[in-house]
């Protein structure tokens, strides 16, 4: 049986930086109130014109020179986005258009904060198959211009911040491989985190009327998705463990989807792990959605977190609700 690695991971984040004394211009807030409540400090928007794609371009890049390819060798396009730069089609196809590479497969998934794990499965099982030898797999995400950067929608407007993380998959070289995937759902609590307008049930999908309602902005119940992370972060991590039989010693960090310092914090007591074997870059990003665990993950091996032939695990909380958790040899 063929097994999936990781060849080469990049991140790419937008130059602007936004500090939270930055957000205090357009909102009621304090530096206090963000930090306490999400451990965020900063977090970087794109300028005008600047899109998703644009980001997951670059990302893709760096991927692909640490995975030591040519870029005509990538065989298939997988991008996990909830903000691709245009309503449809999907930003992957202007991935391919920016790297030259016409005809190849190419796809966006929708799965918010779990998109990349699901997108690592799928890629995992495309391999494995054999029908594909050098997948890129994105996370990638413009959320500023989708955010009410108002006092009314500052509960999520300190929480996200743009950014874009890549992988390039291979078939195993019997070193590093992905052991396992695990993906959940619950939809009953699609409300609890989501985007209404453009809403393809109504018509118009958009309207005056709906953006003078603000319908256009992301909604979230704060409480509820805090209480869920806290139950199902703690499980899909202990569920990748149990499937491939290891310990907390046999990994050398867990890597999960940054949501909120305290919820990382939550997890890391709840399964009884020191916070060095958790990482956490939410300070400089914020939350980046689907491409929160790429770009942890390029940074914490950057920082010598973690090396060839280490455990890791990978795990996600989001919207849908979404959860998941990959167990990786890297
Ligand atoms: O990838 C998954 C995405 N989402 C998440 O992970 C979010 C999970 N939830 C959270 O992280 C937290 O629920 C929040 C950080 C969003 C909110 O923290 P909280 O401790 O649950 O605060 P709260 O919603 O209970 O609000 C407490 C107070 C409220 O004021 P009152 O009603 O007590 O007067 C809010 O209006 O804080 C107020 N508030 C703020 N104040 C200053 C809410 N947002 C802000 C803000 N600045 N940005």
């Amino acid at each position: 049986m063929i097994s999936t690695r990781i060849a080469g991971i990049g991140f790419q984040v937008p130059a602007n930086v936004i500090t939270n004394t930055d957000l205090i211009k357009f909102m009621d807030t304090s530096n206090e109130w963000i930090i306490e409540r999400t451990g965020i400090e900063q977090r970087r928007y794109v300028s005008a014109g600047e899109g998703t794609s644009d980001l997951a371009t670059a990302a893709a890049h760096k991927a692909i020179a640490m995975a030591g390819i040519d870029v005509s060798e990538i065989d298939f396009i997988i991008c996990a986005t909830i903000s691709s730069d245009y309503f449809f089609p999907g930003s992957a196809f202007q991935v391919q258009a920016n790297l030259g590479l016409a005809d190849i497969g190419a796809f966006d998934i929708k799965v918010a904060c779990s998109g990349f794990v699901y997108g690592l499965s799928i890629a995992d099982q495309y391999i494995k198959t054999g029908q594909y030898k050098n997948i890129l797999l994105i996370g990638a995400e413009v959320q500023s211009n989708a955010l009410n950067l108002t006092t009314e929608g500052r509960d999520m407007a300190v929480l996200f911040g743009d950014g874009a993380g890549a992988v390039i998959l291979q078939p195993s070289d019997g070193e590093s491989l992905i052991y396992s995937t695990h993906l959940h759902a619950d939809g009953r609590h699609l409300k609890d985190l989501w985007g209404e307008v453009p809403a393809c049930n109504q018509k118009p999908h958009i309207s005056h009327e709906m953006l003078d309602q603000g319908r256009q902005y992301p909604k979230m119940n704060g409480r509820e998705v805090f209480r869920n992370a806290l139950k199902r972060f703690p499980a899909v991590i202990l569920e990748a463990m149990e499937k491939n039989n290891l310990t907390r010693d046999d990994i050398t960090l867990i890597i999960p989807h940054q949501a909120n310092l305290r919820i990382t914090q939550a997890v890391a007591k709840r399964l009884e792990l020191s916070m060095d074997k958790v990482y956490s870059n939410i300070h400089k990003y914020g939350n980046t959605t689907a491409a929160s665990i790429p770009i942890a993950m390029a940074e914490a091996l950057a920082e010598g977190k973690f090396k060839r032939g280490d455990n890791l695990v990978l795990a996600s909380f989001g919207a849908g609700f979404s959860w998941g958790s990959a167990a990786i040899k890297f």
